[in-house]
């Protein structure tokens, strides 16, 4: 039971490693327990091979889960997998444990399968690919986090020419989420719904949607087309909860901000503040792996077993924007992301 090893009331960073192993090992050691084994929880990360989506597919695979890294750079996800195969395998932890005079030694160790699946979010064929692979495998899907992101890229389309903020950041997810969704109803149950993560920013306090220029033809700023994008990843997550309730899916779906995180997204910045990230970095910001607590929290967490709809900071429950809670503004965002999907010839 991934949640339970997560620890209860415990933050599930500090609750990694032994915990679901421990219990394997113990199952084990019991007549009959092969069969009685279960089998691992699925997780999805997009964006896993670097900085805050690395540190969320690191944890969950110590966790026990089997994490599929959904990335754009074949050998950057193979390297990620490499590391994070090296890094919790030597996590082993070795215990003597006497039971009625016998003495038995357990070697917990803490990997389980992670592997890569190439997926450009930046492309609509290739999501669905990547889903078709990911079918192929005929396989379960507790957990997806949709993380991977760009900021502030100078005006570029993505190849079916969406803007690339909005493309990739908000669409590409949109549409992965879409496609999976029927996994993650099946995979989900009453005591364990499936859950879907979706990592936004502060940034979204200050978008605006422009539900008549989603794509920023009319005027293109690099911050407000990232900010737009991620407000309406906080939108589609309401929606999609909304939806998912209605049908009654033990599926939940949250939005995480993972604060102010010393990564690589910044590499579009410009030079000075580059500068000043770099000096101050130290002081201000976060690692990534306290930038994934809170994806982490979310993904695992008991306290947050069957709750959907919100918006998680530092693993606490916050309140969005305003305009976040607008069920219009929701259902036409959603509404016009179909479209703009149907209208597609992939
Ligand atoms: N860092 C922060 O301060 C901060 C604050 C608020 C929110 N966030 C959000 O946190 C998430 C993770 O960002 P991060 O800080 O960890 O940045 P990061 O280190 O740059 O990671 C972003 C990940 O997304 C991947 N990605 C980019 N384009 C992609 C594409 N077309 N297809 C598939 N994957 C793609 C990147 O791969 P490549 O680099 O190889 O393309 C990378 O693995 C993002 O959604 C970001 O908006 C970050």
């Amino acid at each position: 039971d991934v949640s339970d090893a997560a620890g209860r009331g415990r933050p599930p960073v500090l609750a990694l490693g032994v915990g679901p192993r421990a219990a394997q090992a113990a199952a084990r050691s019991r007549p009959g327990a092969a069969e009685e084994q279960p089998a691992p929880h699925v997780a999805i990360v997009t964006g896993g091979a670097k900085g805050i989506g690395y540190q969320t597919a690191k944890h969950l695979a110590r966790l026990g889960m089997h994490v599929i890294i959904a990335g754009n750079s074949e050998s950057e996800g193979q390297e990620a997998v490499r590391k994070i195969k090296e890094e919790t395998l030597t996590g082993k932890v070795c215990f003597c444990i006497i039971v009625n005079d016998l003495t038995l030694f357990c070697i917990f160790s803490s990997s389980f399968a992670v592997e890569f699946l190439y997926c450009d979010l930046a492309s609509m064929k290739s999501i669905r690919q990547f889903v078709q692979q990911f079918r192929a495998k005929n396989c379960p899907l507790h957990v997806l986090v949709n993380n991977a992101g760009v900021m502030l890229v100078p005006e570029r389309k993505t190849e079916d020419g969406f803007e690339e903020h909005f493309g990739l950041n908000y669409l590409g997810h949109f549409l992965l989420t879409n496609l999976l969704l029927d996994t993650l109803k099946q995979s989900g149950t009453h005591s364990h719904n499936a859950r879907i993560i979706t990592v936004s920013s502060a940034t979204h306090y200050v978008g605006k949607l422009h539900l008549d220029d989603l794509q920023s033809r009319c005027s293109y700023s690099p911050h407000g087309a990232y900010a737009q994008s991620k407000l309406a990843l906080v939108l589609f997550t309401y929606r999609l909860q909304h939806l998912l309730t209605a049908n009654g899916s033990h599926v939940t779906a949250n939005v995480v901000d993972p604060g102010v995180v010393n990564t690589e997204l910044y590499k579009h910045v410009f030079w000075v503040i580059k500068l000043v990230k770099w000096m101050t970095a130290w002081l201000f910001f976060k690692t990534p792996e306290e930038g994934a607590s809170t994806s982490i929290y979310a993904a695992v967490s008991p306290e947050m077993e069957g709750v959907g709809a919100c918006y998680l900071y530092n693993e606490e429950r916050t309140k969005s924007a305003d305009v976040t809670y607008d069920e219009e503004l929701q259902r036409r965002l959603w509404t016009e992301s179909c479209k703009m999907l149907v209208t597609l010839t992939v």
